[in-house]
């Protein structure tokens, strides 16, 4: 192996440490405390996990956890009406309502619903239009933590070859934007695209973002790219039945090959909390017409 590896979680554990501080500091300039509404309708296992953790995560940053757990059963009106009151809720500074939903639900009804301004996941159409003609506003947590890494890591983006395999809305999509805006040349692969290898191959950034165990392999890379894999996919072995996490590329073969990379766990996955505390001191410090701090958003 000759990659250095990106350790996300060193980094989102800084990040943390970093909006404890700053929470702590609005807090006594505003007397008010950032809060976060999470709405988990249902009881899907992996949604509780998630649910539990940016509970416990807001805690440690001071920052204010209002947990809505509903049934599974709930109508589209219920979970609307839910999301009305918070909208309206000044103790409420950052809405999440947890996807999936239930097929009654439809999530782009419920999205559309959440006001721009109180939207940490950054999914409303409205944050969508803003991140894409570069106006301030709230950006979706996982590409933001990539972001982040690979700022960290190359400082200046402008003129690299950057390529994000994966063209979901939640992280392909504004990822691409996003390092566009940094100025980077920037393909879209997908699993349309012919000949994904060669494309992968020049990349000197690549994001990969697809959900498929290892599909990325060191034969793809550029030598000595920076390789952030977003994925994390359970994987069962079929000798032992154990199950583990694999990421979207095939590690050691990537980090023979690759300048840098994030493992799956500990690499891009601990960003993803530690930014939406960020977009949510984010939201409340727009709310009371403060700069956001610095370091912080896009
Ligand atoms: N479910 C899995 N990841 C996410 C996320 O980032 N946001 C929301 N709202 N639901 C999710």
């Amino acid at each position: 192996m000759s990659a250095a590896i990106i350790d996300g979680k060193a980094f989102a554990a800084r990040l943390r440490a970093r909006i404890g501080e700053e929470v702590a500091a609005f807090r006594a300039a505003e007397g008010v405390t950032p809060g976060l509404a999470v709405v988990l309708v249902g009881e899907d296992p992996a949604s509780q996990v998630y649910v539990r953790n940016k509970g416990k995560a807001c805690a440690a940053a001071g920052i204010e956890g209002f947990e809505h757990r509903l049934d599974a059963d709930t109508s589209e009106e219920a979970l609307l009406a839910l999301v009305a009151r918070l909208n309206s809720d000044p103790a409420v500074h950052g809405i999440l309502v947890q996807l999936p939903l239930p097929p009654q639900i439809d999530p782009g009804r419920v999205l559309e619903a959440i006001a721009p301004e109180k939207d940490v996941d950054g999914f409303h159409i409205s944050n969508v239009g803003r991140l894409n003609t570069g106006q301030p506003g709230l950006v979706p947590c996982t590409p933001l933590g990539c972001l982040m890494l690979l700022r960290d890591r190359l400082g200046d983006l402008s003129g690299a070859e950057a390529v994000v395999v994966g063209r979901s809305n939640i992280v392909g999509k504004p990822m691409a934007q996003l390092l566009l805006r940094d100025n980077a040349t920037v393909t879209i692969a997908h699993s349309r695209s012919r000949d994904l290898a060669a494309i992968c191959r020049r990349a000197e950034i690549l994001v990969a973002a697809v959900g498929r165990p290892g599909m990325i392999t060191g034969d793809w890379l550029r030598p000595g790219a920076t390789v952030m894999d977003v994925g994390i996919n359970r994987v069962t072995e079929p000798e032992t039945g154990t199950t583990r996490l694999e990421g979207d590329v095939e590690f050691e073969s990537a980090a023979a090959v690759a300048g840098a990379i994030t493992p799956v766990p500990g690499g891009v996955g601990p960003m993803t909390i530690a930014c939406l505390l960020a977009n949510t001191l984010s939201a409340a410090c727009r709310a009371q017409g403060r700069a956001v701090p610095a370091g912080l958003t896009a």
